[in-house]
């Protein structure tokens, strides 16, 4: 666990290596302050010797202060390394999490990253802060504390042989109850952050649904499980911390009784006795400590491992994003045997696809949902890759292209499309950072857009939402059309992307695209029939097969899903 941290105090491991060095200087004053006590007492308030007790009191204040300056120092310090190293976790996981496929995506809950994102790395640099100084503190103190006690009295020192045995014993309880509670304790933590964040980020559809109740009552649940697994963590520090200090009164009470007797006898005198009570207490405080750091590292390593299971989480295509091919000759597609499952699935969900399309040819698909339309397309701009066959662009396995090429080639406006909070620009500059306003202003006559942003009195400028809240359905989907349309792909993919507009503005479209590149490739998925009957091609899907290709005149003929689909729209169409 260490080994693997420690890479990450990168930039600030001075502040990693200098507070448990000035947590050292802090120990010495702090066992040095009882000695200065003992010599106080004896040499000065038994002996009447005024000198010393001023000099004395003199060394204390500056040793206070010290101990003061090196202590906050190394505070100060250990709070740099900690938010260092939570910084560095940050940016890695979140770096990594951006070369993440498709298919490592689905591997990880939206929330649970969140989660790692914040509350773990929280975790982690709190408890590493803690630790650089505690973790130097406590067996440092320890021994340092025991050679001073043993110094005093060796005689004394031997209540330490049996009271030590009692304090590991108590640690031990500690350690082997108190873990597993607190692991469990931070799971629920856990399940009631995915919880909230479940909830929240879809807080309209459980208005829309009315589930608040429900909600509330999930969460409630939850609640009261994570305060039952608190409380049963708690409940044991509030057991074994009476034993604690039991012992350690019953050290000091066997300390005084046996001090005292020393103190009749002459071999004491009671400046010995004062100070070596003072190391006592330091030495049953750094045993403590110990018991405090293991629980901290328990409770750190579960988020230490979750941690690093996104950043050990290979990324698919990492190779292929600055090597390969730059160049894509033409936009045929060819698809050769492909099958396809989602990688933790059991079934295939394409099933030996065989499919050409040829450079600037409309293909249309359609089917019902679940058929594995999406799963087709998505495989062209390697959103996830065949698991069998192998997928062609322009007569080239599409393996030997570099990413970047290829997904600038070929471009998809994704069925669930997102904008980002900005501006329409800002917006329009994910397809192209460089494009000019007239091309921008083109893509969006393009795409039927243009009217309602140049309605707007800010024009490109108008504000985009978190989301794109503030854009219809259907005026979301022309954006997302127009910011495609700025990469100039030779292949566009529409995943009903246009299911949102109505089918007038869908035709503008579709005859915008043809005269502003008839060269374009297009895939074409969708609904209505009305929308794909003049395309090149139509393949017909039915759960993950190709049950059927060719023209929406041949495919009336004798394709049984097709004339079905079509039937039930054209009752629509009169009922509707
Ligand atoms: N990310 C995913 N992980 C696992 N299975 C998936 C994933 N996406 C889709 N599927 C499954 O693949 C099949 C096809 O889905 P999809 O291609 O989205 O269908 P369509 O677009 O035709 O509605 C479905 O059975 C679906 O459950
Ligand atoms: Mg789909």
């Amino acid at each position: 666990m260490l080994r693997k941290t420690g890479k990450y105090f990168k930039g600030y491991v001075l502040f990693a290596v200098l507070t448990p060095i000035l947590m050292i200087l802090e120990v010495v004053v702090d066992v040095i302050i009882p000695s200065l006590m003992r010599s106080t007492i004896n040499g000065g308030v038994l002996a009447g010797n005024v000198n010393l007790v001023y000099r004395n009191g003199l060394y204390m204040i500056i040793a206070a202060i010290f101990a003061f300056l090196v202590g906050g120092i190394s505070t100060y310090f250990g709070a740099r390394a900690g938010q260092g190293l939570g910084k560095n976790l940050r940016l890695a996981v979140f770096n990594r999490v951006q070369t993440f496929s498709f298919a490592n995506l689905d591997k990880f809950e939206v929330s649970s990253l969140i989660t790692r994102l914040t509350n773990d790395i929280e975790i982690v640099s709190d408890i590493a802060r803690m630790s650089l100084r505690i973790s130097v503190r406590a067996p440092f103190l320890f021994i340092m504390a025991t050679i001073m006690a043993v110094r005093i009295n060796t005689q004394l020192s031997l209540i330490f042989i049996v009271a030590l045995p009692l304090m590991a014993f108590g640690v031990f309880l500690t350690l082997k109850f108190g873990l597993p509670r607190f692991r469990k304790y931070q799971t629920k933590i856990d399940s009631i952050n995915r919880r909230t964040q479940e909830n929240l980020t879809a807080i309209r559809v459980v208005k829309a649904f009315v589930r608040e109740d429900f909600e509330i009552e999930k969460f409630e649940t939850q609640n009261k499980k994570l305060v039952r697994s608190a409380l049963n963590a708690m409940n044991l520090m509030i057991l074994i911390m009476p034993f604690m200090m039991l012992i350690m009164y019953a050290v000091i009470v066997a300390v005084l009784w046996f001090g005292g007797n020393f103190m009749l006898q002459g071999g004491m005198q009671a400046g010995d006795l004062f100070s070596y009570i003072m190391y006592v207490g330091q030495i049953l405080m750094a045993v403590m400590h110990v018991a405090m750091i293991m629980m901290n590292f328990s409770r750190a390593r579960a988020s230490v491992e979750r941690i690093f299971e996104v950043l050990e989480t290979e990324p698919e295509f990492l190779e292929s994003v600055d090597q390969g091919l730059t160049e894509v000759p033409n936009g045929s597609i060819k698809f050769k045997n492909v099958s396809f499952k989602y990688p933790g699935n059991q079934h295939f969900s394409l099933k030996n696809i065989n499919l050409e399309i040829d450079s600037g040819s409309t293909l249309a698909v359609i089917g019902s949902t679940g058929s594995s339309k999406s799963t087709l397309v998505h495989l062209i701009p390697r959103l996830y890759d065949a698991t069998e066959g192998e997928v062609e662009v322009g007569g080239i396995p599409i393996k030997d292209y570099n990413l970047k090429t290829l997904r600038d080639q070929v471009a998809i406006v994704l069925q669930e499309n997102t904008l980002f909070s900005g501006t329409i620009r800002s917006n329009m500059q994910w397809g192209n950072k460089d494009a000019t306003d007239q091309e921008m202003i083109k893509a969006l006559e393009i795409s039927q857009a243009a009217d309602f942003v140049l309605n707007r009195a800010e024009g490109l400028d108008a504000r985009v939402e978190r989301g794109g809240t503030n854009f219809s359905g259907g005026q979301k989907q022309r954006l997302s059309i127009a910011r495609t349309l700025l990469k100039e792909p030779k292949i566009i993919i529409f995943d009903d992307s246009t299911s949102a507009v109505d089918m007038t503005t869908e035709a503008r479209i579709r005859a915008g695209l043809d005269q502003h590149n008839p060269k374009l490739t297009k895939i074409v998925i969708a609904q209505r029939i009305s929308s794909i009957q003049n395309a090149d091609k139509i393949v017909v899907m039915d759960d993950g097969n190709i049950c059927g290709a060719g023209t929406h005149e041949e495919l009336l003929e004798d394709n049984k899903i097709y004339q079905e689909i079509y039937e039930s729209q054209q009752k629509g169409m009169v009922a509707g």
